[in-house]
Formats: structure tokens, C-alpha cells, sequence
């Protein structure tokens, strides 16, 4: 706290030095727009400090190159001022950081009230997939990183699919793909979901709100707008998590899944791995049990049981 306390003196002492030789930016700087004794800050920081963004399960993997655009927020800001995608980001970050404030908001820029501008708005061609592009408003700032890192090989000659790691699959957090309808194996692309094309902002709207709250969970408040008050989100998950069950037995009795849950390793008929690739994409990876887009994630679910039946 004393080392805040003093630099915090120093910043003043900073500013009123630039504020005596310009002013012009003494209109413009105000640190009590944002520092003063209202909950501005620290209500988002007690959110961030229940989300995984801000706990950091995984920033350290922000050291390697390949992982840094997306794992360090420190490297996804330097990425995007580059104008690099996560897949061309060519050095890790020696000191990775958590997904926090200056992650995504442009914070002490311009030390004005401008700096809650979120640090990219921008559609996001999907590094993973040709000409798919994803463009749901502020929603884009999300899809930069909660995007597939992979998509299926193609089948080989024997229409087979070889599973190369225990690692193998479209890596966590594809979750703009799957509300693109992309990203899936066992049928083609499928229609971008309504949740899409109707909800102005997609990720920010359902994830933080009109309340802005921190925690990054999802809102439900707002989807009675739609779908009115009795609407009954639990037996709808329910329905996909069934089916979730039940491609997960069929793929451990086929030996595509081990008892942990991890694939094994091993040259599959090619609808086989298909089946066992959306297992990963919805059950593993998107996590939203057929919210982000309900006929796609069923559309697949039932073509990978058949296929293993
Ligand atoms: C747009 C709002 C905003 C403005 C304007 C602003 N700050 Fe900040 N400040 C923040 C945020 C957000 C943090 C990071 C809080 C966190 O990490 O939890 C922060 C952090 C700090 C810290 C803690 C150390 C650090 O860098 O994280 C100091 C000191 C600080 N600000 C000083 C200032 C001074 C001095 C000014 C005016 C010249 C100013 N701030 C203007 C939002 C603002
Ligand atoms: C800089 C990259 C980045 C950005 C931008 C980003 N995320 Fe994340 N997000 C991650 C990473 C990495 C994790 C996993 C963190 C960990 O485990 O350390 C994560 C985790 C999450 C989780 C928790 C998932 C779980 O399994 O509990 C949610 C929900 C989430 N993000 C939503 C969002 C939303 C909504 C946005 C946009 C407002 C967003 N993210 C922006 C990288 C990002
Ligand atoms: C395109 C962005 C992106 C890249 C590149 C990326 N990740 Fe991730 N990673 C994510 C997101 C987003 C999540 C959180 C997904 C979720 O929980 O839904 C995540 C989650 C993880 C997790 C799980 C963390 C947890 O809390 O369970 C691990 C481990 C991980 N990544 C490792 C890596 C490694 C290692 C690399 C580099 C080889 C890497 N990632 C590259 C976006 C990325
Ligand atoms: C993963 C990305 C992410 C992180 C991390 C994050 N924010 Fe935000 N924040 C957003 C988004 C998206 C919005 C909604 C912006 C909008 O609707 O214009 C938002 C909104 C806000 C707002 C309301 C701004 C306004 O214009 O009304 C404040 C204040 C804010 N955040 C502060 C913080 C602080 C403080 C931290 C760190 C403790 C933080 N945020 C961390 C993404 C993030
Ligand atoms: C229609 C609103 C809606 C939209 C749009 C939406 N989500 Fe979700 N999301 C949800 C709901 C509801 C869940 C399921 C939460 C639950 O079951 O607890 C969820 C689950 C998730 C999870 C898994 C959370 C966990 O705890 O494992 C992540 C990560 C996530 N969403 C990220 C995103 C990202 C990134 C975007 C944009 C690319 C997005 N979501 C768009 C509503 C939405
Ligand atoms: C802008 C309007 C809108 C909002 C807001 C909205 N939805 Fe939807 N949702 C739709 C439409 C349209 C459909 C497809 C028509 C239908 O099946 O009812 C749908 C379908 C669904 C389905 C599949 C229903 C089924 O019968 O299988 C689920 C689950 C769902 N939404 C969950 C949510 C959740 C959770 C939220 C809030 C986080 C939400 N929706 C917010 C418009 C919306």
C-alpha cells in the first residue's frame, strides 16, 4: 500500500507539472473521474477477483509465443496495437498478466474518462477458418481470444482421422465459433445462431449486462426480453446435457475417450472423430450447454451419437 501511496504522490506531483506547461490538457485530465470514493473501480475489481480472468488460472502460458496473444492481457494489448492476430504473435511475454482492467479497457491513455473504451471493437477474422469472420458489436473484443485455435484435418484417402494428443481438439474457448455455427465436425457448417444476429453486442450483453457487473458469468436477467418469464433454461440445458451423456458412454465404449475424459490417442474412421471432436467442441470447450446456438450444438450432438451407433 505505502509503495501505491507514494507513486500515486508522484503521478500528482506528474501531472501538475503538465498541467502548469499545457492548458490545453488541464481541461483534459482528470484522475477523480475515475479515482475518487464512488465504487467505479473497485466494484469491477471485487467481480475480476471471482472471475477466472482475474484469478489467472492459466496467464503463465502468456510466456510462450503462441499462447501469449490470448493468456497474458499485457501481450493482447501489444497485440492489437500491432495489428497482429494471436496466431502471428511471434515472442511470449516475460511477464505475463492476468486478463485485468488495462486488458481490455484503454486505461491511463489519455487519463480521461475516455479511457473506458474498450481496447478493440473490431470483427474478428477467425484465425482458424477461411473468409469467417466474427461481428457481433463489442462482443468482439471477447471473440479475439475465445476463438478455436483449430479446425478438424480433413479425412485422409481411407476416410480416416488421425487424434495426433491427448491435447488434441479446437483448444478452449471457441466459443464465437459455435455461435457462428463453425467449428463442429459431425455435419456442415450450420446457420449462425439468433442469439447473433438478434443480441446487439452478443458476448457483452449476456456476459456483463446493463449493470456492467465484473464476474463474467452469464446474465440471465435479460433473456426474458425474448423468451418471456417462464422460461425454463434449466430443462433446456438439461435436454442437451443428456445428450451429452450419452455420446460421452458411446465414445468411452468405442475407446475414443478415456475414463478421465481426455481423447486416446489413434487413426479413427473419420466420422468417429468427428463425433469425438464436438464431443470436445460443446461438452469441454463451449460450455454453454446449447445457449449459444441451440439448434447447431443439437444438430451435432445427434449426428455423433448415430455415428457411433
Ligand atoms: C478512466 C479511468 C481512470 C482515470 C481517468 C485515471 N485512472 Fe488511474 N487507474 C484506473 C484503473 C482502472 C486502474 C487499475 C485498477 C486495477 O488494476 O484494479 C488505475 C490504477 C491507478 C494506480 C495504481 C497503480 C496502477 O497503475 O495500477 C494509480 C497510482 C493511478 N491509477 C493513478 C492515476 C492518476 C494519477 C491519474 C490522473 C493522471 C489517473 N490514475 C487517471 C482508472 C483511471
Ligand atoms: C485477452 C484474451 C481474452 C479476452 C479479451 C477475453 N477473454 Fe475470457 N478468457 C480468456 C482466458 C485465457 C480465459 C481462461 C483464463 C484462465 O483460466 O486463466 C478466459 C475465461 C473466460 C470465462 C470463464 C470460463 C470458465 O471456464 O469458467 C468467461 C465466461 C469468459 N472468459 C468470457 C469472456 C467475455 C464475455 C469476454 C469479453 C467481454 C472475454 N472473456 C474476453 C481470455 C480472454
Ligand atoms: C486464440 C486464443 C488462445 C490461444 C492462442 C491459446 N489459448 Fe488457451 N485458452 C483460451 C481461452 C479463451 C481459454 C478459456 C476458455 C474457457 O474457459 O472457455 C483458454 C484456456 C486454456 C487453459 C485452461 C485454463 C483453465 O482455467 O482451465 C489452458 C491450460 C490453456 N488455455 C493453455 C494454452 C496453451 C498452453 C496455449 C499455447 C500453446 C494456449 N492456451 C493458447 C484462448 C487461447
Ligand atoms: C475481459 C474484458 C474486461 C475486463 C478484464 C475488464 N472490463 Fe470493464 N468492461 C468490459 C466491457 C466489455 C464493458 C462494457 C462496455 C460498454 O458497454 O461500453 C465494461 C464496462 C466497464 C465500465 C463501465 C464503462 C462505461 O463506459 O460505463 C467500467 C467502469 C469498467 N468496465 C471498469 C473496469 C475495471 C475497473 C476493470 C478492472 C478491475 C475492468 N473493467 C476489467 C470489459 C472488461
Ligand atoms: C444469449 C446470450 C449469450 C451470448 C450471446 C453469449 N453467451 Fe456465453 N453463455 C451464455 C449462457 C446462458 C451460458 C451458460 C451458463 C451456465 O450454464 O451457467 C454461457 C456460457 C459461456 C461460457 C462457459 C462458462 C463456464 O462457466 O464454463 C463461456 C466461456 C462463454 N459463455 C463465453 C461467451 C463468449 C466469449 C461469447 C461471445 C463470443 C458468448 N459467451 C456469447 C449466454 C450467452
Ligand atoms: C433478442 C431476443 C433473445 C434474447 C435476448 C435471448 N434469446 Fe434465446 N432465443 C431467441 C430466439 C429467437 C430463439 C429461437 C426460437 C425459439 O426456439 O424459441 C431462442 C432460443 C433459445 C434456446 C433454445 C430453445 C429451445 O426450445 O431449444 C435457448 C436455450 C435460449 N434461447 C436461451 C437463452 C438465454 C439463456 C438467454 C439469456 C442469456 C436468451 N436465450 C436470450 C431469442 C433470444
Amino acid at each position: 500500500m505505502q509503495t501505491r501511496t507514494r507513486f500515486m504522490a508522484v503521478m500528482f506531483t506528474l501531472v501538475v507539472l503538465l498541467v502548469s506547461t499545457s492548458s490545453v490538457l488541464a481541461q483534459e485530465i482528470s484522475c477523480t473521474v475515475c479515482h475518487d470514493d464512488t465504487t467505479l473501480i473497485t466494484g469491477k475489481q471485487a467481480g475480476l477477483s471471482e472471475a477466472v480472468h482475474g484469478t489467472g488460472e492459466a496467464y503463465l502460458r502468456g510466456t510462450s509465443a503462441g499462447c501469449a496473444g490470448c493468456h497474458s492481457g499485457g501481450a493482447f494489448s501489444a497485440m492489437v496495437a500491432q495489428g497482429l492476430t494471436p496466431d502471428t504473435v511471434e515472442v511470449g511475454d516475460p511477464n505475463p498478466t492476468r486478463q485485468d482492467c488495462r486488458t481490455c479497457h484503454a486505461v491511463h491513455t489519455s487519463y480521461t474518462e475516455a479511457d473506458w473504451a474498450l481496447e478493440t471493437t473490431a470483427a474478428v477474422p477467425l484465425f482458424a477458418f477461411e473468409n469467417k469472420t466474427y461481428d457481433g458489436g463489442k462482443g468482439n473484443l471477447c471473440a479475439n481470444c475465445h476463438q478455436p485455435r483449430r479446425a478438424i484435418d480433413a479425412a485422409d484417402p481411407n476416410d480416416n482421422i488421425a487424434v495426433t494428443s491427448t491435447h488434441w481438439g479446437p483448444h478452449h474457448g471457441p466459443q464465437s465459433a459455435m455461435l457462428l455455427g463453425i467449428g463442429g465436425a459431425s455435419v456442415g457448417a450450420g446457420g449462425s445462431s439468433f442469439h447473433y444476429k438478434m443480441i446487439e453486442d452478443s458476448c457483452v450483453t449476456c456476459h456483463i449486462g446493463p449493470n456492467m457487473v465484473h464476474t463474467f458469468e452469464a446474465v440471465t436477467s435479460g433473456c426474458s426480453e425474448c423468451h418471456g418469464e417462464d422460461f425454463d433454461l434449466d430443462s433446456k440445458q438439461d435436454e442437451i446435457a443428456k445428450l451429452i451423456v450419452e455420446l460421452g458412454e458411446l465414445l468411452k465404449a468405442k475407446g475414443l475417450l478415456d475414463e478421465e475424459g481426455h481423447p486416446v490417442v489413434g487413426i479413427y474412421p473419420a466420422a468417429e472423430a468427428s463425433a469425438l471432436w464436438d464431443f470436445i467442441f460443446i461438452a469441454i470447450e463451449d460450455g454453454s450447454l446449447g445457449v449459444h446456438n441451440p439448434p447447431y450444438t443439437r444438430d451435432l450432438l445427434e449426428a455423433a451419437i448415430a455415428a457411433l451407433q
